[in-house]
């Protein structure tokens, strides 16, 4: 079977037009029947791999349909562009950038080139380095103007710059340095930084300013009043080396910012931004747990990148949950995924998710700049279970709209209390199974339920999910959660055929708030040129700021 080339129509494919019929017969089909149909289904269709689990029995999908689906990974040329990737090839095209997240997880000793040269020793300098001045911070070697030792450090960054390190900050809290504390701070809603700062000490706090273009403006508003309010209590601009490290890939504004660049920890422009919490984006991350424990977070995105890298797709992980939120999103008109951690510490996962999944596949023109006609990347939302089931679950129980869940558990917690974790583990299998057999009228029935409220009481079922098992939450395990879901996104951007690197949907708004900032900043009432709306807006904001 060749591989069709990207320009031809993803809906005229050979794979697409059968994986339609197949969708068709099975829009009637109830995952009761496919289960009574082969007692076997639930290992049939379930994988293991680099201590990740996945049981995707319970999705309204045949052999034949990962067949085709596996077929049209194939026509898609899903290999070819993976290993583009890999090899440093500039797939991001509309920004003339490689794409080499996985370089920032390659041992010591890989060879990854860009334009000629291998980026793997360069990688591995950063990390020694973050690892020095992690060390530093986390022993109290590193002092602050004043000879006190850090205890805080508050990471200054939004979008992929705080999304990735808070995530891994919350998702690794059982393995930090429990005597440092950690603040985020992202908005450009003043209360963001009031809060993380209020009932800090500025002579034991450490700001990382971490972007990286920085020129996000969001960023640097943020950073310029951390400085002020750090300048407060020290009145000395020298202070400002002991407590500002920045973290970017533009040295020249970092130093035009004030911070040293030898207080600088670089990255590079083959990093897009949700993909960098690997990268000394993660310098948060390194002081909470630690070198060691992130160089264990690597080895699990390593795992994975390699499991992509060369297992066949009928056994691939990231190709499988790829290929399916295609199925869902395509066939089934499915609008959503919901991310569904059994976690405590996954509680910021579903958001990192947000970032990941619909900045990059959340396009309508194909690589050729063509207007796609199909479905490409759905919503992404969650929170952790139990506290889903007892909000939003009953919407994804019984309401009008299929939304595929993916379900994340443990073997083992890391704060065994009492029976929790059996009683939080019952209510994933609970969930999954309910979701798909649901419950007849006849068994509602048979329970005495009087027959106006029958109705009311029945589950239709039919409700897919997949359920992702791992051992227990540490470092290597997070890694290799969060390759799968890149990859994943990866195969769907391939299938697709978008750009699923650049974000230029982000940069509209950005150049409007620029423009009303100036309006709403002026001293006399500036002439307003938008529409009628937004002019109307302006002007009662202006005249409601100045009379309360
Ligand atoms: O919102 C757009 C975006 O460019 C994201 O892709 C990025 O993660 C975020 O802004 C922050 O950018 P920077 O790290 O350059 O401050």
């Amino acid at each position: 079977m060749g591989t069709t080339t990207a320009t031809a129509s993803l809906r005229q494919t050979p794979a697409w037009q059968a994986l339609e019929e197949n969708a068709e017969a099975l829009r009637e089909t109830h995952l009761r029947d496919l289960f009574a149909a082969d007692p076997e289904r639930g290992e049939r269709f379930s994988i293991e791999a680099e201590g990740l689990f996945l049981d995707y029995s319970k999705n309204r999908i045949t052999e034949d349909t990962i067949r085709l689906l596996l077929q049209l990974a194939e026509e898609r040329g899903v290999a070819e562009r993976r290993d583009a990737m890999f090899a440093g090839e500039k797939i991001n095209v509309t920004e003339r950038r490689a794409v080499l997240h996985v370089a920032l997880r390659a041992p010591k000793g890989e060879h990854i080139e860009v334009d000629g040269e291998d980026v793997v020793p360069e990688v591995h300098e950063v990390l020694d380095r973050m690892s020095e001045f992690a060390e530093r911070i986390r022993s109290g070697a590193w002092q602050g103007h004043t000879g006190k030792r850090i205890r805080n450090v508050v990471n200054i960054g939004i979008g992929g710059s705080d999304l990735g390190p808070v995530m891994a900050y919350e998702a690794l809290r059982y393995y930090s340095q429990r005597d440092l504390t950690f603040r985020f701070v992202s908005n450009v809603d003043g209360t963001d930084l009031a809060e993380a700062t209020r009932d800090l000490d500025p002579e034991e706090t450490l700001f990382i300013v971490a972007s990286k273009t920085f020129t996000t403006l969001e960023t640097l508003t943020n950073a310029r009043s951390a400085r002020e309010w750090l300048l407060a209590t020290l009145d000395d601009e020298a202070a400002v080396a002991k407590h500002f490290v920045a973290v970017s890939t533009n040295e020249a504004e970092v130093s035009k910012f004030g911070i040293d660049t030898a207080n600088m920890f670089g990255f590079w422009d083959w990093v897009g931004g949700r993909y960098s919490m690997d990268s000394a984006i993660g310098l948060s991350t390194m002081i909470a747990i630690g070198p060691d424990n992130f160089r264990r977070l690597l080895a699990g995105f390593h795992t994975l990148d390699e499991h992509f890298r060369t297992a066949p797709f009928e056994r691939n992980l990231p190709v499988l949950m790829g290929l399916l939120t295609v199925w869902y999103a395509d066939f089934f008109a499915a609008q959503t995924v919901a991310v569904l951690p059994y976690d405590q510490y996954l509680k910021r996962f579903p958001a990192y998710l947000q970032q990941l999944t619909m900045e990059s596949n959340g396009k309508s023109v194909t690589l050729e700049g063509a207007h796609v006609d199909y479905e490409t990347g759905p919503i992404f939302w969650g929170e952790p279970g139990t506290n889903g089931q007892h909000s939003f679950y009953q919407l994804i129980h019984q309401g009008t709209k299929l939304v595929p869940a993916d379900f994340i558990g443990f073997s083992h917690t890391l704060n065994p209390i009492g029976d929790h974790h059996d009683l939080l583990m019952a209510n994933v299998f609970a969930q999954t199974e309910a979701l798909a057999f649901g419950k007849t009228p006849e068994e509602v029935r048979a329970e005495g339920t009087e027959e106006w409220l029958v109705p009311h009481r029945v589950f239709e079922g039919n409700r897919p999910s997949n359920t992702i098992l791992a051992d227990r939450l540490d470092p290597e395990t997070l890694g290799k959660l969060v390759a799968l879901y890149e990859h994943s996104v990866f195969v769907q951007g391939v299938i697709w055929n978008v750009n699923s690197f650049d974000q230029w949907g982000v940069e509209l708004g950005k150049v409007l708030a620029k423009r009303i900032a100036g309006e709403l900043e002026a001293d006399s009432e500036p002439e307003l040129t938008h529409d009628s709306s937004t002019n109307a807006l302006l002007r009662r904001y202006r005249n409601t700021r100045r009379t309360s």
